[in-house]
């Protein structure tokens, strides 16, 4: 009886660790075909005889991302959308560009773990793991240091380096999504009701408002 539990735990283990991530591939490739009217898990794939080689190619990478911005940092993200032959296969890539002082505010990848390594400059890396604990990992990457942020945590980098920074990262799913925390809580639409946001922040609700003004 014992044995039939333990048995049954690590195959529910096993499940949920399939399920966390993007399916496995059940063919070679299943390149995205974005004018399908079909829905599915994924993007419907393309006729695999009109599949070329420009289907798992992006140039561009080498472009620096414009940092002119409030948060001073930029993220060019090559998806599926970017990169049709990435469909299935469970993985991205991102540059990430910062200005001087620039941060790549906290954020979450709801599907995907992400791997960093810094390029150019200094890193303020860091995630804070979940309830109840809240702990924070931090770490200052310097060029040649690769970093991992597990999938679902709230991550964050800050250029604390002298000049420019410039990091790549591979996140594991075709479409590892983003949500920045700031955005989410006090840019939705429509807002976010702010006494709710004040009592989950244990601030006056104009404290909020001035907040949400700002997004
Ligand atoms: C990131 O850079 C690209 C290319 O310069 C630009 O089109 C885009 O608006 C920038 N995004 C942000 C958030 O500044």
């Amino acid at each position: 009886m014992a044995s039939h539990l333990l048995l049954f735990g690590l195959l529910m283990a096993t499940c949920s660790l399939i399920l966390a991530s993007d399916p496995s591939p059940l063919q070679d490739f299943c390149v995205a075909d974005p004018n399908s009217k079909v829905f599915v898990n994924g993007v419907v794939c393309k006729d695999p005889k009109l599949v070329k080689a420009d289907d798992f190619l992006f140039r561009g990478l080498n472009v620096m991302g414009n940092t002119y911005n409030d948060v001073g940092s930029n993220v060019t993200l090559v998806n599926v959308d970017m990169l049709p032959g990435l469909n299935t296969l469970g993985i991205s890539l991102a540059r990430i560009d910062y200005a001087p002082n620039g941060i790549n505010a906290p954020h979450t990848h709801p599907r995907a773990t992400e791997i960093l390594t810094v390029i150019e400059g200094s890193l303020l890396v860091g995630f804070v793991t979940s309830n109840p604990e809240n702990n924070l990992f931090t770490k200052v990457l310097e060029v040649g240091d690769v970093f991992v942020f597990p999938e679902g945590l709230i991550h964050f980098q800050a250029n604390v380096g002298h000049g420019n920074a410039l990091a790549i990262a591979g996140l594991s799913s075709q479409n590892p999504g983003a949500i920045t925390i700031a955005n989410a809580v006090f840019g939705s639409n429509p807002d976010i009701d702010a006494n709710i946001l004040a009592k989950a922040f244990q601030v006056d609700a104009d404290v909020v408002t001035k907040i949400q003004a700002k997004f």
